[in-house]
């Protein structure tokens, strides 16, 4: 479902992309989803992500460093949850916009507060099947131990190809601390089935970073 303003159900912070128009805040439809238990990571536990001692393994400064922004880039964050790496990614984007996409509200109350006066940031309740994003408007997406709470894993890595321009790309994270954790071997069979051409892996094969770059049908 892709959504008029009228519809708008969440968006805090004005889209300033040069791009223009990017955020639009949709109320997603009721449905099940992952954690192959019918549930997403719960908001109420939000705070156990904002560990300060997951820096110390899963850095956000290496994470975005992985992700090669050049700084006037406009970047999706989907499934943020509350943010561990939003204010990360907006600080390498001094000249460009950072989406942060959730599917809870909560999630995205607590990232926007860290994002703090960030002027270069907007949040957006959305789906991450059904991103409220038009066709090749992003330069990247950024996907952190989210994807497995994906029913539809498919369905989401075409819309992440759909959101990009050509040439975009969209950096994955995940760890096996994660319950829902995708082996690289596994991801790399996803995404490169979407039209998708795998660039790097940075990381252990228990917990990674790995690039792909869109490439032409
Ligand atoms: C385990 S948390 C990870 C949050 C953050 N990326 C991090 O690494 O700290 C997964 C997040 O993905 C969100 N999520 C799950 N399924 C989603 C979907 N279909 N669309 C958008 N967000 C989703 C959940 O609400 C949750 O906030």
């Amino acid at each position: 479902m892709r959504v008029g303003l009228a519809n708008v159900k969440w968006q805090t912070a004005p889209a300033s992309s040069k791009r223009g128009e990017v955020v639009v805040g949709i109320a997603p439809e009721s449905r099940e989803y992952g954690l192959t238990r019918g549930k997403v990571f719960p908001a109420d536990q939000a705070t156990s992500l904002l560990n300060p001692l997951r820096r110390l393994v899963q850095s956000p400064g290496r994470t975005v460093g992985a992700m090669g922004l050049p700084p006037d880039a406009t970047v999706l964050e989907v499934g943020s949850g509350p943010g561990f790496f939003s204010p990360s990614i907006a600080r390498a984007l001094p000249r460009g916009h950072l989406v942060v996409v959730d599917l809870q509200s909560e999630m995205l109350v607590i990232a926007r507060a860290r994002l703090g006066q960030a002027v270069n940031a907007s949040v957006a309740q959305a789906d991450a099947c059904e991103l409220p994003v038009g066709t090749g408007r992003a330069d990247a997406v950024f996907l952190a131990t989210m994807l497995g709470e994906v029913p539809d894993r498919d369905r989401c890595i075409e819309e992440v190809r759909r959101v990009l321009r050509p040439g975009g790309v969209v950096v994955i994270a995940e760890t096996r601390r994660d319950s829902d954790f995708i082996p690289m071997s596994k991801l790399r069979a996803l995404v490169e089935r979407h039209q998708f051409s795998f660039v790097e892996r940075r990381g252990m094969a228990w917990q990674y970073v790995a690039r792909f770059q869109t490439r032409e049908a």
